[in-house]
């Protein structure tokens, strides 16, 4: 299958019709495309350029492109939810996917993130491919072989769990990179390590914050790789026509969350120590982030907060009194509660109008 220059058999061709539908078809000489429009003769395709107009039987025109990786992600069959081309993008370049890199991935799933790692990594590097499913391992397969128009020699599945496979698939230290997309990476923490070689990348992908958590603690809690450093993509598509220039209305909002270690040498230990894994840890920076000020409140002195304490103190008793019927111990409550207000030196009231 070639990807660029004039159109040949065995080329995958996009057609855009009428209101945009699109269509894709493999070329063959003496086959039709037939849709209830008319039929477009697939001979009337091979030997025009990429990017051509062809009109079928019935004057109907169609736009004829080959599908960009992009395209052919996005419309090909799924076992399993697929990682989406901009999270792809971002896995090939945070994980650092080299032509040439030894790369292991679990699970593969649909196959779509296998296609865009087969592509960086290139005919000098090398992919295994962990899948539990064997009907998602063959979807995967499929959609490989149907985009790249081969089995790539340098490309294996197995079917299994990365957990119990991995040992003994690969050989102790010699992976590059690992990119994990499952329900629970934190499980395989232990055997990737042991696969990658010393300053290999682990990119785990993870859809929810609790999954970033536990992975993230996971890879702490590990000693064999740096701090996680964890972001997630969001990609806004715009409106550009004449005047009207403005974001899209629709967007894919949430995909999921990329995690990024690196692998230490056996034996090494970071030289500021890591923070400790727990579940309740929390520092003086994530406590600042739940303070007014860092909300955007302003933020109150210690008197003032002093006295809006008394104040609410006050408010309940009043109320509790009312509840009770004791209508004078009300005004007495409140005549107190002020009386002490007023006995504060004047600064402080200068205080309550600037916090
Ligand atoms: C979301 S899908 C992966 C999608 C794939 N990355 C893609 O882009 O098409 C997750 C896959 O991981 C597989 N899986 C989950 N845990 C696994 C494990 N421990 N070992 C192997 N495969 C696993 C599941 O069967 C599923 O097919």
């Amino acid at each position: 299958m070639s990807m660029s220059g004039p159109f040949r058999e065995g080329d995958r061709v996009q057609l855009t019709g009428p209101k945009g539908r699109l269509n894709t078809i493999i070329l063959a000489s003496g086959k039709q495309f037939h849709s209830h429009r008319g039929t477009l003769d697939h001979d009337g395709l091979i030997g025009l350029p990429d990017g051509s107009v062809v009109e079928n039987s019935a004057g109907v025109k169609y736009l004829a492109l080959r599908p960009l990786l992009n395209d052919f992600v996005m419309s090909m069959p799924r076992g399993a939810a697929i990682i989406y081309p901009k999270d792809a993008a971002q896995i090939v370049a945070r994980a650092d996917i080299f032509p040439g890199a030894k790369v292991v991935e679990a699970g593969v799933g649909s196959g779509a993130l296998s296609l865009w790692l087969l592509r960086a990594l290139g005919e000098s590097g090398s992919l295994v491919s962990f899948e539990r499913r064997e009907e998602f391992a063959d979807v995967a397969r499929g959609n490989v072989v149907g985009f790249t128009g081969q089995d790539p020699a340098n490309w294996r599945i197995e079917i299994g769990d990365l957990v119990e496979r991995l040992p003994d698939a690969v050989e102790a230290g010699s992976i590059d990179r690992v990119v994990l997309d499952m329900l629970a990476p934190w499980e395989c923490i232990d055997v990737v390590s042991d696969a990658l070689t010393p300053g290999g990348v682990l990119l785990c992908y993870v859809a929810t914050v609790t999954q970033l958590s536990r992975v993230a603690e996971a890879i702490r809690g590990s000693g064999f790789f740096t701090d996680p450093e964890s972001n997630e993509t969001l990609v806004r598509g715009w409106h550009v026509e004449g005047l009207a220039v403005r974001p899209d209305h629709r967007m894919v909002a949430h995909t999921g969350f990329l995690i990024t270690a690196r692998r230490l040498a056996p034996g090494t230990e970071l030289p500021q120590p890591q923070r400790r894994s727990s579940k309740t840890s929390y520092g003086d920076e994530d406590v600042e982030l739940w303070t007014p000020g860092a909300v955007g409140d302003r933020t109150v002195s210690d008197k003032s907060l002093r006295r809006r304490v008394r104040e609410a103190k006050a408010g309940a008793a009043a109320s509790l009194a009312r509840e009770n019927g004791d209508a004078d111990e009300v005004e007495l409550e409140v005549v107190e509660v002020e009386g002490e207000l007023l006995s504060e030196s004047p600064s402080e009231s200068g205080d309550d109008r600037n916090d």
